[in-house]
């Protein structure tokens, strides 16, 4: 039965951790309704009950068409609308451990895998997300790039490339909806050194863990990690009507890492 909201429908991918989760509370923050998607679903469901009647959850695996259509269509069927599509979920490819993913070394399977996931996915989300808005003429996609789709990542070259991809796709399509006279508004977020569990397979959990934090940190100008939370404030922006005329930007929040170099002429 399709329940009309008043409210704003967004669908965060990835929503089980991390980034996703908290985009996906501070949209019920804002007063919009959230569809947690993840593959990791007793995670999700868990999100998704926390936030009680302004969620619900659905196993939604990106590099799969099928479920796209699932899902969405789930969304239009009981809800009637698709206002805003988070396309977040992505992996490094060192969720299975620390392994060569260098331009000489990589693997094509483990190259295949992350863009699977990443480009792919965000690919299927914003081809899905258009076709459930078209018919209300609007709405925001958010994609969630990296600082590493900025620049080169010599250790982690399949993750760079997608995200590289995803910074490029955002833009056509931008471009692609303001030329359809759609007011549906595509951009995209790189976040840099943002503490969540994608880092454990770098940080591990021996006796240099502490140290390895500490590093990390340290090599941020602002001289700490960032939260979810601060990653979600720049998504809720860029889906809100404060960004009304705000598409196939890019907003960064990265402490600075990627503003320019800190060494110093005189030293
Ligand atoms: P995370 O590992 O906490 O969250 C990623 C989520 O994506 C997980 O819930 C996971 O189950 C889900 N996921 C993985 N494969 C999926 C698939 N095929 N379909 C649906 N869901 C899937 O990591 P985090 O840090 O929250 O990452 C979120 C996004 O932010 C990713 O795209 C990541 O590349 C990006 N990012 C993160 C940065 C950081 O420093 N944490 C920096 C730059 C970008």
């Amino acid at each position: 039965m399709t329940e009309r909201h008043e409210k704003r429908v967004a669908l965060v991918t990835g929503a089980a951790h991390g980034i996703g989760e908290a985009v996906a509370r501070r949209f019920v923050a804002d007063g919009l309704y959230s569809v947690v998607t993840d593959i990791d679903d007793e995670a999700g469901e868990a999100v998704a009950s926390s936030l009680g009647a302004e969620a619900e959850y659905h196993h939604l695996d990106v590099r799969s068409e099928d479920d796209w259509a699932r899902v969405t269509g789930a969304v239009l069927e009981r809800h009637g609308r698709l206002d805003v599509l988070v396309n977040n979920a992505g992996i490094t490819g060192f969720e299975e451990g620390l392994v060569s993913h260098d331009p000489e070394h990589a693997e094509l399977v483990s190259w295949r895998g992350v863009h699977e996931t990443n480009l792919d996915g965000t690919f299927l989300g914003c081809r899905a997300a258009i076709r459930a808005m078209r018919p209300a003429g609007q709405g925001a996609i958010v994609n969630i790039s990296s600082r590493s789709g900025l620049s080169g990542v010599p250790g982690a070259a399949a993750y760079a490339s997608s995200k590289a991809a995803i910074r490029n796709h955002t833009k056509t399509v931008a471009l692609y909806c303001a030329e359809q006279g759609l007011r549906i508004r595509c951009n995209a977020v790189f976040p840099g050194a943002i503490l969540t569990r994608i880092w454990e397979p770098m940080l591990g959990d021996g006796p240099d863990r502490e140290e390895r934090l500490r590093a990390l940190s340290a090599d941020v100008p602002v001289q700490r990690m960032g939260t979810p939370e601060e990653v979600a404030a720049a998504v809720a922006y860029l889906a809100s009507e404060d960004a009304a005329y705000t598409t196939g930007s890019e907003l960064v929040i990265d402490g600075g890492l990627t503003a320019g170099t800190t060494a110093r002429p005189d030293q």
